[in-house]
């Protein structure tokens, strides 16, 4: 059986969109909630990654491995009925050939993805944490480090000189 890439287009939306629907929690860090379909097509049509590809086996789409700009990270994702037939691992293979370092954001119940990039090499850097906000940004827009000053009523002093 052949395992080929084909960058992503339009006639795949429908393929990726059932692939998003497999995800477990543990598995999606970037988005817990299911986009609508109005909303995938617009991310997909604002071509986000860097390089994009759904995976062939044998002509049939079994998954998509994707890139982002930056930092190289990859993202796979294998349809379940394909899985453990050692494509990710051959995908990732190809990759790794390209001879630039590549990064890999893992959520720390997903200890198969985990066994999998560790034993292509992939080492722990960084663990990232996030808090989400309860609340709705204030009004007049988001509140970021702008210029700024508050009394300081907790700052203790140095202990140092
Ligand atoms: C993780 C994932 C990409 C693996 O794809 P796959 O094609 O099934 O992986 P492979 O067959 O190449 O397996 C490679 C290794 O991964 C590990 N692994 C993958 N699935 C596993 C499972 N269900 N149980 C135990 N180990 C598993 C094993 O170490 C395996 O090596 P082995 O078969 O020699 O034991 C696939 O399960 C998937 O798409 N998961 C959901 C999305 C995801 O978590 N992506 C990773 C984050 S980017």
């Amino acid at each position: 059986m052949d395992i080929d890439l084909r960058p992503v287009g339009p006639r795949d939306y429908g393929f990726l969109y059932r692939l998003l629907e497999e995800k477990t929690p543990e598995q999606n860090i970037s988005h817990r909630a299911m986009p609508t379909w109005e909303e995938h097509v617009a991310f997909n049509d604002a071509k986000p990654y860097a390089e994009d590809y759904v995976i062939l086996l044998s002509d049939v789409p079994a998954g998509r491995v994707y890139i982002t700009k930056g930092l190289n990270e990859v993202g796979i994702h294998i349809a379940r009925p394909f899985r453990r037939r050692g494509i990710a691992r051959a995908v990732l293979k190809r990759l790794q050939a390209g001879g630039e370092t590549l990064h890999a954001n893992i959520a720390p119940g997903n200890v198969h993805s985990q066994d999998l990039f560790t034993s292509m090499g992939f080492t722990l850097v960084q663990h990232t944490y996030r808090w989400e906000a309860l609340t709705a940004p204030p009004e007049g827009g988001r509140v970021r480090l702008s210029p700024w000053r508050v009394p300081h009523a907790d700052c203790r002093p140095s202990n140092r000189g």
